[in-house]
């Protein structure tokens, strides 16, 4: 197959191979919980699947300190941290977190999706926080040791995974403004269903022109938990509107699409191309957005990353140039925008086929229906 893909600064990171999950079970020690659910509490949790509502019997956990590095790696029970009250994420926010899924095969085999691109995510986070970096073995090791210590709560209803959560952040008890001196990281899991409870209905999106998520030079691009605080009020908004996400312009000139704050955004041209808003340093460079850009590209389909105007997304749509719309992420996967309002408008964008053939072929490939071409699984258990 002829490739047209040129990787992104984030692919490039995440292509260095790391190590087999049986060479890497075990780095992190398993400490098993005394009182884990039983059988009848998981299945009933595994029953009633809604998003990030349940959690497994585990987590994993590491601690950095100045002397001794990322060290105290564990798998340890789930349960409440013990934080000080002076704590440096609770005052100025220092923290950066990551999605990813384990999804359970047919043979009952257990894979996730690229985590080496989340491995470089969260370093590329890391980074910008002016937090210390995580070695993608150490990162990959902490999902294996998770996942193969909860293998039993990893679900196998359809559109169902075991969503899993690493996150950083800084713990010195102090109230200055500066870097932290010591951090936790851990891995939480919680079998999932899907993100939307009405499942793949196409959502209704509120365009926002009064609140931003994030400006130049500011932490737009990394995963970070006040650029989702800053997506809050405009979104509790839309709520109230009936609106279940809410669509971001850049905050430099409050014209183009920035993304859907959890989501990055896709339009689909009546030619059957496509275009997305190119990465800016606002836009979260999401795992799923690179995938389906390389699969709608490999399938011989144009996908044009650029600045995006919502005047001329308007008229597009008015002209009938625009087919489909929709937006994507680790936890939406994709689903389908079936129309946009804001000040003074309100289009409807009834179609989806572009859509549905993505989102079917992206989770074929997760679930190991259709061939890992590009070699994006990891077998985890
Ligand atoms: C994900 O897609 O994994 C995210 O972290 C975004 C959030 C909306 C759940």
């Amino acid at each position: 197959m002829t490739s047209t893909h040129t990787p992104t600064d984030l692919e490039l990171a995440a292509a260095a191979a790391v190590p087999s999950a049986d060479e890497l079970a075990g780095a992190w020690a398993l400490q098993p919980h005394p009182n884990p659910a039983s059988e009848a509490e998981r299945a009933a949790r595994l029953e009633r699947l809604g998003f990030g509502v349940d959690f497994t019997d585990h987590m994993a956990h590491a601690t950095w300190t100045v002397g001794d590095g990322w060290h105290n790696k564990v798998i340890e029970p789930y349960g409440p941290l013990s934080l000080d009250p002076a704590g440096a994420v609770l005052h100025y926010g220092q923290e950066v977190f990551e999605g990813l899924k384990a999804y359970r095969h047919t043979d009952g085999s257990v894979w996730t999706f690229r985590p080496t691109y989340n491995a470089a995510r969260l370093n590329h986070s890391n980074r910008r926080l002016a937090i210390p970096e995580l070695p993608h073995d150490d990162f990959v090791a902490s999902i294996v040791g998770l996942v193969r210590a909860d293998a039993q709560w990893v679900p196998d209803a359809p559109g169902s995974s075991l969503y899993l959560r690493p996150f950083i952040f800084a713990s010195e008890a102090f109230l200055g403004v500066r870097a932290s001196t010591s951090y936790e990281y851990l891995v939480i899991a919680s079998p999932s269903g899907p993100y939307f409870q009405h499942g793949f209905q196409p959502i209704n999106v509120w365009v926002e022109e009064t609140y931003h998520r994030a400006g130049p030079g500011g932490m737009g691009d990394v995963k970070t938990g006040g650029n989702y605080a800053a997506s809050l009020l405009p979104k509790v908004a839309a709520h109230g509107g009936g609106y279940d996400e809410v669509l971001f312009l850049d905050a430099a000139t409050n014209t183009n699409l920035d993304e859907l704050g959890g989501m990055n955004v896709f339009i689909v041209m009546a030619d059957g191309s496509l275009k997305t808003p190119r990465l800016t340093g606002n836009i979260l460079p999401g795992g799923t957005r690179a995938s389906i850009i390389q699969l709608l590209r490999e399938q011989g389909r144009s996908v044009s990353e650029e600045t995006i105007s919502l005047r001329w997304l308007l008229d597009a749509i008015s002209a009938g140039d625009v087919a489909e719309m929709f937006a994507c992420g680790t936890a939406a996967v994709v689903t389908a925008i079936g129309a946009l309002t804001g000040e003074g408008f309100h289009v409807d964008i009834p179609e989806n086929t572009v859509t549905r053939g993505i989102y079917d072929e992206l989770t074929a490939i997760q679930l190991g229906e259709a061939e890992d071409r590009f070699g994006w699984l990891y077998r985890l258990a």
